[in-house]
């Protein structure tokens, strides 16, 4: 029993310890950065996804999922099913930004075995794109890491078929948010697909005052996936795009997949 106590007690306070260290780096790093103007167009990031001794602190596949609810998994799983029954032989995948966890071996294994001709992934931050590359051994030299502002994509318009954004939106301020999801969407070819991972509005209201709370906090930028950045939204407002979404954990999650209608069939 004592040892229970014990133990319960142990775990509150690395919780709440990891909480205030998360709080303090995310916070402190936006208010800062905002002191820097030489560095505006990278002001939105967090130190943990630039400071590569924070990159591999940070990136564990328990802390990643507990962030997500332990959602992670069946996120990326249906992410992963998406890829293997897209036609992706000899195309081209873009993953646009790196994510943590598994998610970029796991995307870059279905692509190389689906026969992708190309696969490039992007990050505005160096040190991200170098810390990806160190997950995916058994695949070198079959990806392009190219260092890139997804608000400013370096890419022609219809270059890719398959553009994945994995959890970037929530993290732009808002008018970012607009600038992505229109280059996201200009570079995936007529028939390619534009596959979006987000946050969406909880179902119930209890969830839906957790999430505020833990995005006030934490994520200032995220609130708005909920109402005026809704992706779906977004791109019907862009037309000739075939959209299926859907949500996980009592609405807490979305994956969202945009089909670029064919030259013609608008
Ligand atoms: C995709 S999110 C990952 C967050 C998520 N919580 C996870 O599970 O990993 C963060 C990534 O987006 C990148 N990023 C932020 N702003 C960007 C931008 N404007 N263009 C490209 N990448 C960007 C960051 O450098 C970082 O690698």
């Amino acid at each position: 029993m004592i040892e229970a106590l014990l133990f319960g007690k142990a775990l509150a306070v690395v919780f709440i310890a990891m909480s205030g260290t998360l709080f303090l780096v995310t916070r402190v790093t936006l208010i800062s950065r905002s002191f820097f103007p030489c560095v505006k167009e990278t002001a939105h990031i967090y130190w943990v996804y630039s400071n590569m001794r924070l990159i591999r602190f940070i990136d564990r596949q328990l802390i990643i999922s507990a962030i997500l609810l332990f959602q992670y998994d069946r996120l990326v799983d249906r992410v992963v099913d998406e890829i293997r029954y897209s036609f992706i032989h000899g195309k081209t995948v873009l993953l646009t930004s790196c994510a943590f966890g598994d998610v970029i071996p796991k995307i870059v294994r279905a692509s190389v075995e689906g026969g992708a001709e190309r696969i490039f992934i992007t990050d505005i931050i160096k040190n991200e794109l170098i810390h990806a590359r160190s997950k995916l051994g058994d695949f070198q030299g079959k990806f392009e890491l190219v260092e890139a502002d997804a608000t400013c994509m370096k890419l022609d318009d219809a270059a890719v078929d398959i553009n994945l954004v994995f959890f970037l939106l929530h993290e732009l301020p808002d008018q970012a948010k607009e600038h992505a999801m229109r280059e996201a969407a200009r570079v995936v070819s007529p028939g390619g697909k534009l596959i979006i991972v987000e946050f969406h509005q909880p179902r119930t209201w209890f969830m839906r005052l957790l999430g505020r709370l833990y995005f006030t906090v934490f994520e200032p930028f995220a609130l708005a996936m909920w109402n005026h950045h809704d992706p779906v939204r977004t791109i019907e407002a862009m037309g000739g795009w075939t959209l299926n979404r859907a949500t996980f954990f009592w609405g807490n999650f979305q994956i969202v997949v945009a089909t670029k209608q064919l030259i013609g069939l608008k």
